[in-house]
C-alpha cells in the first residue's frame, strides 16, 4: 500500500488519498470529477472503471446524450439543475432565477497540513500529522468556483471535507443548497444508522434498510436537536461491533442539518451531508465566498466499534482544543437537581461544604442566580447578580466556596431573552420575530437575534465580566428553545439561521480565546446540541436531563458511537429519579457516571451517610480510573439491541476502556434487570494482548486471549440494575 498521502496521477488523472488504513479515490472524466472508491487501502491508482466511461456516449461528443452522463456519472459533487436527477449537494440560481453549475475541473493543490475553515469549526492538523488536497472546479457560464477539500490525518482511517464557493460574476447568485459532501457508492445491501431522539431520551440508535428512494434525516430547529443527529452511517448487512463495513458521517455543525442517502434507479447509493435546505437562501454578492461546514467520513472495515474509535480518536487529536481535553476535570456537584431555583448563599454554602468533605471538587451555580429568576418565566438577557438571594455577589460567593476548599462555576443562556427582563423593555428589537406576527414564546423566552454585533458585544460582556471580576473557573453555556420566527431587523431572511450559528461559534471563540483556563460545558436542555462543533469550543456537552443510570446506558451509549466518553456529561443524582421515577443502586449511578466526564447532580444535604461514603468511594474510582475513560480505547462489550438491529436474549449491558498501549482495563457490566434461575455471564473482552497476563485487583490472574476468546465470567449479580467495575492490569 502507499504511505500516507495524497497522490496524483497525471496520466490517468486519478487522485488517491491513502490513510494508513484506508484509500479514498476521485478521478476526471472529460473535465467532470467522479468518485472512484472508499474503503480499505489500495496498493496503488486504480482504474477508472467504474466511471463507465464507455456507457455514455456523451464523453465522446454526442451532446444528444448528455441527459443519461448527468443522471448516471458517479459526481463526487454534482448540482442540480442540470440533468442529475439524484439528490444533489448544490443548488445554485442566477439573477434571472434559472437553476444549475456544471462544474469541471480547473485545477488542484496538494499540501502539508490543513487551512481553518474562517468563522467555523473544523478539524485541525499540522504538517505532520496532516495533509489536504483542494480541487478546483468551475461553472463557466456562471463564472462560479467551487473548491472542494479533502485532509487526511496521520494513524486514522477518516476523510475530512468541506466545500467553499465564490462568486467570480458580477451578478448576484443564490445558494439554495450548499452541502458540505456527496458521496457516490456501490449499493451491497446497505442498512443505514441514525441517531433519533427528544428531549430527555436523546442519540437513540436506529438501523434500517435503504429501499429504494430517500432515507433523509435531518433538524430545522436552529440546533443540532435532541430529536435527530448530525450522523449517519452506512453498513453492511452483516456489520457487528467487530466486523463488516461502516460508513460513518459526522457533521461539524451545530444548527440546521440535513443527511440524505438515495438508493437510485441503478442500485447505487448517493450520499449527502450539510445544511439544511429548509429556510436556506443564500446571496452571494459578486466576490464573495461561502463556506461550508466540515464532514468527517469515516470508514471501518473492523465493525461499528472500529468506526467509534476511529471517531473518538479524530475529535480528541484534531478537534478538541480545550487543555482540559487530556487533564482530570473536577469533580462537580452541580445544584439543578438539588434546588431548582429554590436557593440562596447559605444554601449553597452547606452543599459546598458537605461536598467537600465527600472529596467533591467544584460547586457549579445552575439557573436562578440573577436579576428576579426564581422560576423560568424572567429575566433571561439580565445578567446582574439576585442580591436577595446571593448578598455578597458572584465575587463574595466565590470567596466564599473557594475558602471551603471548592471551585466555582456557574450557569449562563447567553442566546436568549425573556419578554420579562429589563433587556427586552429597552430593546425589544433584539428578539428574532417577523414583524405583524406573534413570535412563540417557547419556555417563556426568545432568542437574541445574535446575527447583530452589538448584541454579540453585549452577551459578551455579560459573560465576560464575570469571569474577570470573580474566580469563577467553569461556565455551563445553555441553550433552551428552538430558533422559530426568525425574523431579524438587519439580516436577510434565508441566511439568519446559518448567521446564527456562525455568531454563536464567533462568541465561543471569543469566550475561550480572552479566558483559556475557562472550562467551558455547552448544553441544551441537556443533548439538543451535543454536535462536534460545540467540540471545539468545549471539552465536555451536558448529554441529556434523564440522570437516570438505567436510561443513561442508551443515551450514552448512543452519544458514544461518536464521541469520546470523555467528552459526555454525566452525573449522579438523587433517586427516584425526577424524570423517570426509577430508583437504582448508588454505587451502579456511580458507575454509569464513571464512563462520561462524572459529577454529581443532587442535594448532598439530603442523602444517607452511608452514601455520603459511597461517594467518597465512587470520587476515588474516579482519581484511579479516569485516565482509562479520557484517553482509552472504548469497546461495546455487550451493546444494545438498537446498534444490531436484531433482538438479543442479554438483559445487561457491559463495555469497556483500554489503554492505548494495552496495559491496563476497565470493564463495566451492569445487568439492567434482575432474573430468577439464571446462570451469571460470560462476556467477551476486546482490545487485550493475546498473550500478555492481566490481574484484577482482587488478585485472579487470566491470560489476554482467554478474556477475548472464552471471555470473562462476571460475578452473579442480584437486583435490578446491578453493577460491577472490574480493573485489569498487565501483569
Ligand atoms: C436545561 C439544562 O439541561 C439543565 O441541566 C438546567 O441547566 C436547566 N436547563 C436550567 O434552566
Amino acid at each position: 500500500m502507499k504511505d500516507f498521502g495524497i497522490y496524483y496521477n497525471e496520466e490517468s488523472q486519478v487522485f488517491l488519498l491513502n490513510t494508513n488504513g484506508i484509500s479514498y479515490a476521485m478521478a476526471c472524466s472529460g473535465g467532470y470529477l467522479g468518485h472512484l472508491y472508499i474503503g480499505p487501502g489500495l496498493s496503488d491508482f486504480p482504474s477508472k472503471d467504474v466511471l463507465r466511461e464507455g456507457d455514455y456516449t456523451y464523453l465522446k461528443g454526442n451532446p444528444g446524450d448528455k441527459c443519461v452522463f448527468m443522471d448516471g456519472f458517479p459526481f463526487e459533487y454534482s448540482s442540480g439543475g442540470i440533468g442529475d436527477f439524484r439528490v444533489s449537494p448544490l443548488n445554485v440560481r442566477n439573477e434571472k432565477g434559472f437553476l444549475g453549475a456544471e462544474l469541471k475541473v480547473k485545477g488542484y493543490e496538494i499540501y502539508d497540513g490543513k487551512k481553518k475553515l474562517p468563522g467555523l469549526p473544523s478539524t485541525f492538523g499540522n504538517e505532520n500529522d496532516t495533509k489536504s488536497l483542494d480541487i478546483i472546479l468551475e461553472d463557466e457560464a456562471l463564472k462560479l468556483t467551487v473548491i472542494l477539500s479533502y485532509s487526511i490525518f496521520e494513524g486514522l482511517d477518516c476523510v475530512a471535507r468541506s466545500v467553499r464557493i465564490k462568486n467570480d460574476s458580477e451578478e448576484n447568485i443564490y445558494l439554495e443548497r450548499a452541502l458540505s459532501s456527496c458521496l457516490e457508492l456501490p449499493y451491497r445491501g446497505h442498512e443505514v444508522i441514525t441517531l433519533h431522539g427528544s428531549w430527555a431520551r436523546e442519540h437513540i440508535p436506529e438501523r434500517r434498510t435503504i429501499g429504494h428512494g430517500r432515507v433523509a434525516i435531518s433538524s430545522d430547529r436552529g440546533i443540532s436537536s435532541h430529536q435527530a443527529h448530525p450522523f449517519m452511517a452506512l453498513v453492511s448487512p452483516e456489520t457487528t461491533e467487530t466486523q463488516g463495513e461502516a460508513i460513518g458521517l459526522s457533521f461539524v455543525y451545530s444548527g440546521n442539518f440535513m443527511a440524505e442517502v438515495e438508493r437510485t434507479q441503478h442500485d447505487r447509493l448517493r450520499v449527502v451531508m450539510g445544511i439544511s435546505v429548509h429556510d436556506f437562501d443564500w446571496c452571494l454578492a459578486p466576490g464573495k465566498i461561502f463556506q461550508t461546514p466540515e464532514v468527517l467520513v469515516v470508514y471501518s472495515s473492523d465493525g461499528l466499534g472500529k468506526m467509534s474509535r476511529t471517531f473518538h480518536d479524530i475529535f480528541r487529536n484534531h478537534l478538541i482544543r480545550s487543555k482540559y481535553l487530556h487533564k482530570e476535570r473536577p469533580v462537580l456537584i452541580n445544584n439543578w437537581e438539588a434546588t431548582y431555583f429554590d436557593f440562596d448563599m447559605d444554601k449553597l454554602l452547606e452543599i459546598a461544604a458537605q461536598a467537600k468533605q465527600a472529596g467533591i471538587e467544584m460547586l457549579v451555580m445552575d439557573d436562578g442566580w440573577f436579576r428576579k429568576r426564581d422560576s423560568d418565566d424572567s429575566s433571561l438577557g439580565d445578567w446582574t447578580v439576585n442580591k436577595a438571594k446571593l448578598p455578597l455577589g458572584l465575587t463574595g460567593l466565590c470567596e466564599k466556596i473557594n475558602n471551603i476548599g471548592l471551585d466555582m462555576g456557574i450557569w449562563f443562556e447567553p442566546e436568549m431573552i425573556s419578554p420579562d427582563s429589563n433587556l427586552y423593555r429597552e430593546h425589544p428589537d433584539w428578539a428574532l420575530a417577523i414583524p405583524g406576527r406573534d413570535a412563540s414564546e417557547c419556555r417563556n423566552q426568545f432568542v437574541l437575534d445574535i446575527t447583530r454585533s452589538e448584541v454579540r458585544d453585549y452577551v459578551y460582556e455579560c459573560v465576560a465580566s464575570v469571569l474577570r471580576e470573580t474566580n469563577i473557573k467553569y461556565i455551563k453555556w445553555d441553550m433552551n428553545r428552538p430558533l422559530t420566527d426568525v425574523g431579524s431587523l438587519v439580516t436577510r431572511g434565508g441566511e439568519i439561521h446559518h448567521r446564527y450559528m456562525l455568531g454563536v461559534y464567533e462568541l465561543m471563540e471569543r469566550l475561550v480565546s480572552e479566558f483559556p483556563d475557562l472550562l467551558l460545558e455547552n448544553c441544551s436542555s441537556g443533548g439538543g446540541r451535543f454536535d462536534p462543533g460545540m467540540l471545539y469550543y468545549s471539552p465536555q456537552v451536558w448529554c441529556s436531563d434523564d440522570t437516570d443510570a438505567m436510561e443513561r446506558l442508551y443515551i450514552q451509549e448512543g452519544t458514544a458511537l461518536i464521541y469520546p466518553p470523555s467528552s459526555i456529561g454525566a452525573h449522579v443524582s438523587i433517586c427516584p429519579n425526577h424524570i423517570v421515577g426509577r430508583t437504582v443502586d448508588f454505587r451502579t449511578r456511580g458507575y454509569v457516571a464513571l464512563a462520561g466526564t462524572f459529577g454529581y447532580e443532587l442535594d448532598i444535604r439530603a442523602i444517607s451517610d452511608e452514601e455520603k461514603e459511597i461517594i467518597k468511594e465512587q470520587v476515588s474510582d474516579y482519581k484511579k480510573y479516569n485516565h482509562l475513560v479520557r484517553e482509552g480505547d472504548y469497546f461495546r462489550i455487550i451493546s444494545s439491541d438498537n446498534l444490531t438491529g436484531k433482538k438479543s436474549e442479554e438483559n445487561s449491558l457491559a463495555w469497556m476502556f483500554v489503554s492505548k498501549e494495552k496495559d491496563e482495563a476497565l470493564l463495566t457490566y451492569i445487568q439492567e434487570r434482575g432474573n430468577a434461575n439464571k446462570r451469571s455471564e460470560t462476556v467477551r473482552l476486546q482490545g487485550l494482548i493475546k498473550d500478555a497476563r492481566y490481574r484484577l485487583e482482587d488478585g485472579r490472574e487470566y491470560q489476554g486471549d482467554e478474556l477475548m476468546n472464552i471471555g470473562f465470567t462476571v460475578d452473579k449479580l442480584y437486583g435490578d440494575g446491578a453493577g460491577r467495575l472490574y480493573h485489569f492490569s498487565k501483569i
